[in-house]
């Protein structure tokens, strides 16, 4: 844990792509690793995480910080949840927003919306906004197959300086469970956001 490093902040944002089990293992590695994470969760990522796992997680932000904040008490990182049209939140203005934001998963909708600047809610414009500011912003895209349209948002964002970082785990570190695919793509993220972890161990490393 690096609780003796300055202290990073992350937006996280989760929609409703397939995959929502790839943005919570984020928050939780996050918050391992001291980082204060805004988090973000469409309306549709909420009912794909009633549909993909045990949790019913609270659709009010202050609900959702208190519990996820009860859950990860453990952890030296701090979670803000945000709601859809919180104008205010830290992550809408390039005054405020951190200096890295990941959404993961990413839905073709949303990816859509960031190539189109369409920012009709929270998780939009902040995405907008590391654009705009040129911070890093990385899109856990999830889609299968991928037609003209979501190729070319795709382009235009990589274009535009996002790292498109596609849910597909690779096989080489002999995955023995469905948390091991899992662990996989966020600890290629973790890589990213430059954050320590232990999840999948460098290639050259043994
Ligand atoms: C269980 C479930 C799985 C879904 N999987 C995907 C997916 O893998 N990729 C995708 O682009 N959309 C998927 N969708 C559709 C999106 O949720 C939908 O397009 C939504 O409008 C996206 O909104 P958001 O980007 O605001 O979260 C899924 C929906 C459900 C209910």
């Amino acid at each position: 844990m690096s609780t003796d490093k300055q202290q990073k902040r992350v937006t996280l944002a989760i929609t409703g792509a397939t995959g929502v089990q790839y943005g919570l293992r984020l928050l939780e590695c996050l918050l391992a690793q001291n980082c204060a994470v805004d988090l973000l969760i469409s309306k549709a990522a909420h009912l794909v995480i009633e549909v993909e796992t045990p949790e019913k997680l609270p659709a009010n932000a202050d609900k959702l910080t208190e519990q996820l904040s009860e859950r990860y008490a453990h952890l030296a990182g701090k979670v803000k949840a945000y709601g859809r049209e919180d104008w205010f939140a830290p992550a809408a203005s390039g005054s405020g927003a951190a200096s890295s934001m990941v959404v993961c998963p990413c839905s073709g909708g949303t990816l859509s919306a960031l190539a189109t600047g369409a920012s009709n809610n929270l998780i939009e414009r902040a995405g907008d906004v590391a654009l705009k500011e040129k911070r890093q912003l990385i899109l856990v895209t999830r889609e299968m197959p991928l037609h003209q349209v979501h190729l070319e948002h795709m382009l235009k964002l990589a274009q535009m300086g996002a790292v498109i970082m596609p849910a597909s785990p690779g096989f080489y570190h002999q995955p023995k469970s469905v948390e091991d695919l899992i662990d996989f793509v966020v600890a290629r993220v973790m890589d990213h956001l430059g954050l320590d972890q232990q999840l999948v161990a460098k290639w050259g490393e043994s």
